[in-house]
């Protein structure tokens, strides 16, 4: 077992939230049912696109692309696609109700738009329906995504590890991705690449939660099941090949590829409403759903795979886990990282 600290180094240079403190709502002690915010939880309903070239693997009742052995952890089953569809509603709150914190608009709104690893397609369809003169492109390793959406939205099968061959004339003015943790091996191959396919003056931002849980008070050494679990994630994701605590590391890699005006802003998102204030108790009312669905598909196969763990044994560490997240005693919080920035004006193209 490994037995690492968390990898979420304090980073002086962070532009806004930077000493953001959570305060503790002392009422919220016994009884965190929250029935009050179950209303806030939009339904979600997707309608996958099914053909016969899709190839699948089923496993622990789970389903997984299977384009590649080994190529990506998570399912891309009906239960991953509603959490994915939550963890968007999460990311916007956060946001302020935005679905981007570059300036893409300020100058003159861009034309062409590439989301990677779009997921259910659901930022790609809002924000087509933001910029209807703009083509949006989502790509991702699955085609989970709806059939009816807005006609400036287009989805590909694509695996954005391999060499991207979009043509000069087809340069992105905006280039996204948001939780891709855990999706590549190399990413400053992947940052190269973005860099490369944008057009001078144009913005790449990653949205990305960190894969490690914490609390900055003693409930931190409470958490005996999910502490363990991070580090234990962590272990497995290195040996796996793609990491999955990489959020506050974007930063670092978008600034090495050559992107200027990097900024970053990291919030702290509390799991649960042990938190003061509505808002903050909302989000971590839906965090904490989201989060207590994320546990089994992101455990399973780093565990069984990959660590070689019993299906029982992976079991009582998924319900070990969900115990604490449930806990209103433990004042359990992720960070949240939205970084951009912008290929200079005057990089050759
Ligand atoms: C956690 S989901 C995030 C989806 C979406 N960006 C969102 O925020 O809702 C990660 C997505 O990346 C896709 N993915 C993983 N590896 C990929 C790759 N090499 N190329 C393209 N997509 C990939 C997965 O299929 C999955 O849909």
């Amino acid at each position: 077992m490994a037995s690492e600290q968390p990898q979420e180094p304090v980073q002086p240079s962070l532009q806004t939230e930077e000493n953001q403190t959570l305060d503790i709502d002392e009422d919220v002690v016994h009884d965190d049912t929250d029935s009050a915010y179950a209303s806030s939880i939009a339904g979600t309903d997707s309608h996958t696109l099914s053909s016969s070239i899709l190839a699948y693997t089923y496993e622990n009742g789970r389903r997984y692309h299977a384009f590649r052995d080994g190529e990506y952890m998570l399912p891309n089953d009906e239960a991953e696609q509603d959490r994915l569809d939550l963890l968007h509603h999460i990311f916007r709150m956060i946001a302020g109700g935005t679905l981007y914190r570059a300036p893409i608009a300020q100058d003159k709104p861009p034309q062409r738009i590439l989301d990677v690893g779009t997921g259910t397609g659901l930022w790609a369809i809002e924000l087509a329906d933001e910029f209807p003169n703009a083509q949006v492109i989502g790509t991702d390793l699955s085609p989970i995504q709806p059939s009816w959406v807005p006609p400036n939205c287009l989805f590909y099968v694509d695996d954005a590890e391999s060499q991207w061959t979009y043509e000069p004339h087809e340069a992105f003015d905006f280039i996204h991705g948001r939780s891709l943790c855990g999706c590549f091996a190399d990413w400053p191959k992947f940052y190269r690449q973005a860099y490369r396919n944008l057009k001078p003056g144009g913005w790449m931002e990653m949205q990305e939660h960190a894969c490690w849980v914490q609390a900055d008070d003693e409930t931190q050494e409470q958490a005996a099941w999910v502490t363990e679990w991070c580090s234990e994630m962590d272990f497995a994701s290195r040996k796996f090949g793609k990491r999955l605590n990489v959020a506050h590391e974007h930063r670092a890699w978008m600034e090495q590829a050559g992107f200027a005006d990097v900024r970053e802003e990291v919030h702290k998102v509390p799991i649960g409403t042990w938190t003061k204030g509505k808002k903050l108790k909302e989000m971590g009312y839906i965090h904490r759903e989201e989060m207590l669905d994320a546990v089994e598909p992101f455990t399973m196969a780093l565990y069984t795979r990959v660590m070689s763990y019993s299906l029982d044994q992976t079991r009582i560490v998924i319900e070990g886990v969900k115990r604490d997240l449930k806990d209103p005693k433990l004042h359990l919080y992720v960070n949240y990282h939205f970084v951009w920035g912008r290929k200079p004006e005057h990089a050759p193209f």
